[in-house]
């Protein structure tokens, strides 16, 4: 990537970010694509803005590119690396399709790259800021993931000519973020510590996020597990018929087990039925292994009770009855 210095932005995270962004760019008029679901900083931010919102469908592989508005389109919003919050990661084919959709259409892109520090499997992504050629992307980096969301750094790589009207944006609001945390930060990664902070906890979360998956399966079974390649959360499908991801994350809370419902999880109102029904986030890096397994065991102890009956198969005989 081929970037100026005055072209970064150092916002008090990404949700300065995208404020500074809506400001500039959306008013009533202004027609804004958004992931569905979607992350609700964002979704919320382009409503108050009263944009013209267009959801565009999320599936199990990132955001479905077929479904790309055609009308004009001013913005659009996505989360690529690990999409939020159904953590599918968007392939390199779609990256493709949406910058080509993008330049045709000269609609911005807002890439929110929140938490592609954590990629556990597969090749190295290349973010849309780095494949575009047009000037297209907006991309939007933080250290919330990676040092703390206490910390309140990140940035903006803007196209050049949204540079210098951002900046000034960022003046008006607050003329600049504090430097002390800016030049410890500054150091700790030119010295290299940064980088080694973030091998170490990668192999925790990766170890953690095992650990997870494998007391799921030991409880349930075969199960429908994803977003696992990048990040800090994955998402647990509930089979159909049981009991429902409101009801298991309610019960789960009551006895000390924080996992949440897609929209309690901070994804927009746009999610379909399924996804709301059924859908469960779980986060794995803060807590340790053997917590994980007990509070694993505490679901298992919610959800058996609503697992569902699975009938005989009819044969030659009347069954009417179930095990
Ligand atoms: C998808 C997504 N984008 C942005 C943010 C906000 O990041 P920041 O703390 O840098 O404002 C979050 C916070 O959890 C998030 O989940």
């Amino acid at each position: 990537m081929n970037i100026d210095p005055e072209q970064i932005i150092i916002v008090g995270g990404i949700q300065e970010a995208l404020s500074l962004i809506t400001r500039l760019l959306v008013g009533s008029e202004t027609s804004v694509a958004i992931e569905s679901p979607c992350y609700q900083g964002a979704a919320y931010i382009f409503r108050a803005a009263r944009a013209q919102i267009t959801p565009v469908p999320v599936d199990k592989a990132g955001l479905d590119v077929d479904q790309l508005p055609e009308g004009p389109v001013s913005l659009i919003y996505v989360t690529p690396s690990h999409q939020y919050p159904l953590g599918s990661t968007l392939s390199l084919e779609r990256r493709f399709k949406l910058l080509e959709w993008a330049w045709t259409s000269g609609a911005y892109i807002i890439e929110d790259d929140y938490d592609s520090d954590f990629r556990y499997r597969g090749s190295p992504l290349f973010a849309l800021a780095g494949l575009d050629r047009h000037e297209s992307v907006i991309y939007l980096g933080t250290f919330s993931k990676s040092i703390g969301a206490g910390i309140r750094v990140g940035y903006i790589v803007a196209p050049s000519a949204l540079a210098e009207p951002l900046t000034t944006l960022k003046g008006l609001l607050n003329n600049g973020n504090p430097w002390l945390e800016q030049a410890v930060l500054a150091e700790f990664i030119a010295n290299g510590g940064f980088n080694r902070h973030l091998r170490k906890i990668r192999l925790v979360y990766l170890r953690r996020q095992a650990a997870l998956i494998a007391a799921i399966e030991a409880e349930f079974g075969e199960v429908d597990i994803t977003g696992t390649d990048c990040g800090m959360h994955l998402v647990w499908t509930l089979p159909p018929g049981g009991i429902t991801a409101d009801m298991l994350c309610e019960r789960a809370l009551e006895k000390g087990v924080g996992i949440y419902p897609l929209e309690a999880g901070a994804a927009s109102f746009t999610a379909t039925d399924e996804q709301r029904q059924r859908m469960v986030m779980m986060g794995f890096p803060s807590v340790p292994e053997e917590q994980i397994r007990e509070g694993i065991g505490i679901l298992a102890g919610i959800a058996r009770p609503h697992a569902r009956s699975r009938s005989l198969p009819s044969g030659p005989f009347p069954i009417d009855f179930e095990i």
